[in-house]
């Protein structure tokens, strides 16, 4: 009995990870790409119930519907997304990625999908600058861009890592920490619905946020960065942001 259920958990691991990433000619001919992202990052990313949604799922299934594939989503946490592209789990990861040259030594960015920045947030009276982080205790999503740049603040005090971005905008709320570093964007939307609760102070950085595909994935990354300029050229991609953010934010 256990030999049995031991024999079929390995085969069904064989099915689920093909050894190798799938070139734009296999994922074509099985008509399904398979896209990974984490669910837990407003407004980009999101579960809505059982829902997929946000800006990034609703444009990669508009970047699928051009390609003519169907999609098959994958949630992961943030933390395992690129490990998880490397053992060929999915075709590629949509999930607010900024490009750096760390990350870009792993994987391979498409062209960006968006650009944003890092701010802080606040309470009223709280340290809303890069100065008045010194010596305070900051929130970031472990594996971001803000811890990376958070760290890089000359005094700043403890920098606390959480699993999911939402967990460390609640321990600014419960008053855990000073402040928390995120997305400008998710910012703005904390902000709104704290209603003055919370205040958005300075920008620390700014990044292009892009897709990722396993290293070396070219003729997938050739499609998506074709499909992503034609979303940018039709007016697919602006409607689409502008319904989410008010504005463009595409990368100029
Ligand atoms: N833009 C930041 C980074 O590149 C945060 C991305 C977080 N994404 C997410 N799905 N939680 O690290």
């Amino acid at each position: 009995m256990i030999k049995r259920a031991l024999l079929s958990l390995t085969a069904l691991s064989l099915l689920a990870v093909p050894a190798q990433a799938r070139t734009w000619a296999e994922i074509k001919q099985s008509g399904t790409v398979r896209i990974a992202t984490e669910g837990a990052f407003p407004p980009f990313n999101l579960l809505k119930g059982k829902q997929l949604t946000g800006f990034e799922v609703d444009l990669a299934n508009q970047l699928a519907k051009q390609l003519g594939l169907k999609v098959q989503w994958v949630t992961q946490p943030f933390d395992n997304l690129l490990i998880g592209l490397n053992q060929d789990r999915y075709d590629f990861v949509i999930a607010s990625h900024g490009i750096n040259p760390e990350r870009a030594k792993a994987v391979d960015f498409s062209n960006p999908h968006y650009c944003t920045g890092g701010a802080i947030v606040a309470k009223p009276g709280g340290p809303l600058t890069a100065a008045a982080l010194k010596g305070k205790r900051v929130a970031v999503q472990v594996g971001t861009t803000y811890l990376e740049n958070v760290r890089k603040v000359p005094g700043v005090g403890d920098v606390k890592t959480f699993p999911k971005d939402t967990d460390a905008q609640a321990a600014l709320m419960a008053g855990r920490v000073d402040a928390w570093v995120g997305d400008k964007f998710t910012g703005i939307d904390l902000v709104k619905a704290q209603q003055g609760k919370v205040k958005q102070g300075d920008l620390l950085f700014n990044e292009r946020i892009a897709m990722a595909v396993k290293k070396g994935n070219s003729s997938l990354l050739k499609e998506l960065n074709a499909a992503l300029a034609k979303a940018q050229q039709n007016g697919s991609y602006a409607k689409l942001s502008q319904q989410y953010f008010g504005q463009d934010v595409r990368c100029k």
